[in-house]
């Protein structure tokens, strides 16, 4: 587990659409193992690793949530709107950073007690509109503050979702031996409509596509009822508010986890999709499949992955690069 590794990635700040700083930490990493690097149009990162068989699209998005600045007040402060699915409930005293390393708090109107973005604030403790524009104008983004901890096996931080996804195929690239064509591709803006992967996915035309991406747990006190645990591998994805997996993408996954021994779990996420829904609608459709990372308190600054699941999501997806059989 390169830990060191999935710290830079989650701490980088890069919201939907300012994809820059991460895309420029994801090639750093990757250089010297790929053939081919480069961004395209909207701002996906592709990574090409030339083979003469099969062409293998593999996707983990790399922007996170944030918000951005609608409204500067003459006093300073900042109204915002949601970047990707913000949970109002969770969002009073939570840190912004701006680009210039500016951290801001989110209040609310006392008057207006319901919990609505429209009603809250970023305060940055500017004197004035002057004083706050200069450092976040109409525009700015932001993203959460959540700094990177470790407790034994247990990693929690920001931005989890989805730099635990782009760490995987970072260390699956390195890792795998194959006569495929593998692309993986580090897409942009995910968190607001799988956007970079739609477009991404028409370029490449795959024979086979993976989404590699977090997935909700049902493992906490009294939460929804879902099979997937912390701990317990990767999770093949059989379907989520994107896709229906393809079956002979989900049975062949399963097939190479029994055969090395990958622990893995079966998953039905209810909430929410991932690139796995552009990439599988693509020109005339896409068999794909989804390799998922169990997490807790997602889009929360506290995201909870497991080492073990991590290990487990490399390795099937180095097995899946290797695949002859579809
Ligand atoms: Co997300
Ligand atoms: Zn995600």
């Amino acid at each position: 587990m390169n830990t060191e590794l999935l710290k830079k990635l989650t701490q980088c700040d890069s919201a939907s659409g300012n994809e820059d700083n991460i895309a420029a930490l994801i090639t750093e990493a990757v250089s010297g193992y790929a053939d081919e690097i480069y961004r395209d149009a909207i701002g996906n990162l592709i990574v090409h690793k030339k083979g003469s068989g099969k062409k293998l699209v593999f996707a983990a998005h790399m922007d996170e949530i944030g918000v951005v600045v609608t409204f500067v007040d003459e006093k300073g402060f900042l109204r915002f709107s949601n970047v990707g699915g913000l949970y109002n409930k969770e969002l009073l005293g939570r840190k912004v950073r701006f680009a210039d390393g500016t951290i801001g708090v989110i209040g609310t109107e006392k008057e207006n007690s319901k919990l609505q973005i429209r009603n809250m604030y970023l305060d940055i403790g500017a004197k004035n509109r002057e004083e706050a524009e200069k450092v976040a104008g109409v525009g700015a983004t932001g993203c959460f503050v959540g700094d990177f901890f470790q407790n034994g096996e247990v990693m929690i931080s920001k931005a989890m979702d989805n730099r635990a996804g782009c760490y995987v195929l970072i260390e699956a690239l390195k890792q795998a031996k194959t006569e495929n064509d593998l692309y993986f591709i580090f897409t942009a803006q995910e968190e607001v409509g799988l956007r970079g992967a739609k477009t991404a996915a028409f370029d490449l035309d795959a024979d086979l596509a993976i989404a590699v991406d977090v997935t909700d747990t049902g493992d906490t006190p009294n939460g929804e009822t879902m099979a997937v645990e912390l701990g317990k591998g990767a999770a093949i994805k059989v379907m989520d508010r994107s896709i229906i997996c393809d079956s002979t993408m989900r049975s062949t996954l399963i097939a190479l986890a029994k055969k090395y021994k990958i622990p893995y779990q079966l998953e039905v996420m209810t909430d929410g999709g991932t690139d796995a829904g552009a990439l599988h609608l693509t020109r005339s459709g896409i068999r794909t499949g989804g390799i998922s990372i169990p997490t807790r308190y997602i889009h929360s600054p506290s995201e909870m992955v497991h080492t073990k699941d991590l290990e487990a999501a490399i390795a099937l997806t180095v097995a899946f690069a290797d695949v002859q059989e579809l």
